[in-house]
Formats: C-alpha cells, structure tokens, sequence
C-alpha cells in the first residue's frame, strides 16, 4: 500500500510522514531530501543552476540514490549520506528552484518509484499524490496558515541558524510557496481524491491519529 503526503513547507509533513509510517509499519520516503540531494551536488560542482541545458548533461552522471534503511529510504550522494549537509535555507532554495527544471524532476521520478515497488511506503513530497503515484491507495494533502508555517520552521531552524529571524523565515517561504506552486510541471496542489487537512489548529497527535484512523480504514476496505 501507498499513502502519500503532499503540502507546503511547514504544514507537519516530515514529522507526520515519519511517526505515521512507523506506526504502520511502512517504509518512509521523503522526496525532498532528494530534490535537496541534487541541490547539494549541484552546489558542490559548482553548476550554474539557471542553464537547463548544462544541468540536464551533468544530471546523466549525478550518482545520487535511496537506499532503504531501518525504515526510511536514505538519500546517498556517491555512496554518502547527504542528510548533514541539506538541512538548510540556501540548500532548499536551490532544491526549490532546481525542481521546476523538467530533466531534474524527470531523473528524480524513476528514483521515487522505485521505492514504491519495494512494499508498503509512506511517501512525503510536493506531487506525490498527483504526479508520482496516483494510483496511491490514500492520499493526504498538509496544509496551515502561512503564518503558522513560518513559526513552525522558524522553531526548527533557529538552533542551527541563530542570526536568523521569524520574518525572514515567513518571507523564504512565501517565496518558495509561490514559486511551488506556479511552476507548470507537479505544481504544488493537492490530487483530486486527496483528503486536505488544516493542520493550523491540531497538534501533531491529533493529525497523525486522523490520518492513521483513515490509512487503517482504507486499507480494511482494500
Ligand atoms: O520538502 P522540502 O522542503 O525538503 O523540499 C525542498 C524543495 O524540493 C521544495 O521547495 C520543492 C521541491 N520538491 C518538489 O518539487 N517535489 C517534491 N516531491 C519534493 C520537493
């Protein structure tokens, strides 16, 4: 069975996914580590990131994988694990601004369903539910108010980025947003048979207990 979670940064996807796909005892996948995986390398190749053309060419010797591990798929740039190195806003932009370029999301799409066919997965991304498995026995699309998304990262980040402010934050979303969402290829949206959730007011008890009150229910029916 697949279950895919779509939504804005900030809406409780990652948390939501990870414990959820515990509970279930499914694999996790969290395709934005891969888009962040692309951005990483291509930040250390020092790519001009805007040249489709040039990004297109350097993608066919990209050795970037997910490898299943203990639950979750890793995301391995030439056999390491880039999760140290992606955790950050200069990483997601380019991951946001990489993602619109066709070649990219195309090497990507293969990499991705692959892990669908290796058994039951929780699947956390942008277009999952639309794009990458839409025939996904449950799909869910995160949402919450912009405001309460930027405090959400502005908690995550400030450890690591300590000159960082919530203002700042709420702006680098609202721009990543928008550009997500207006691209025309897997524009951020949620699938038509996704159910959408608010997640502004409820805890992330509350919306784990939702989502797996409905997996369950599905996969009863199934
Ligand atoms: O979820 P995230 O913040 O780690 O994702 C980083 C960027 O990658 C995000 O701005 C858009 C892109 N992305 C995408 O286009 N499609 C996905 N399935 C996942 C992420």
């Amino acid at each position: 069975m697949v279950v895919t979670i779509d939504g804005p940064s900030g809406a409780g996807k990652s948390t939501v996914s990870r414990k959820l796909a515990l509970l279930l005892g499914f694999a996790f996948l969290d395709t934005g580590a891969l888009y962040r995986g692309v951005a990483l390398a291509a930040q250390w190749a020092g790519l001009e990131s805007d040249d489709e053309a040039a990004v297109a060419a350097w993608l066919e010797g990209l050795d970037l994988a997910a490898r299943p591990q203990g639950g979750r798929f890793m995301v391995l740039l030439e056999g390491r694990d880039v999760e140290p190195f992606i955790r950050n806003e200069e990483v997601a932009n380019l991951a946001s601004r990489l993602s619109a370029q066709a070649a990219v999301r195309g090497h990507l799409l293969g990499l991705q369903r692959q892990a669908g066919v290796l058994g039951d997965l929780v699947a956390e991304g942008r277009d999952m539910g639309t794009v990458v498995f839409p025939k996904a026995e449950a799909k869910f699309f995160l949402n919450a108010s912009p405001a309460e998304r930027a405090r959400r990262r502005f908690l995550e980040l400030k450890s690591s980025q300590p000159g960082l402010t919530l203002e700042e934050v709420l702006a680098d979303l609202n721009q990543r947003d928008q550009r997500d969402a207006a691209r025309s290829l897997s524009p951020l949206k949620p699938a038509a048979d996704a159910l959408v959730v608010d997640t502004t007011s409820l805890s992330q008890e509350q919306v784990i207990a939702l989502l797996l009150d409905k997996v369950r229910a599905l996969a009863g029916k199934s």
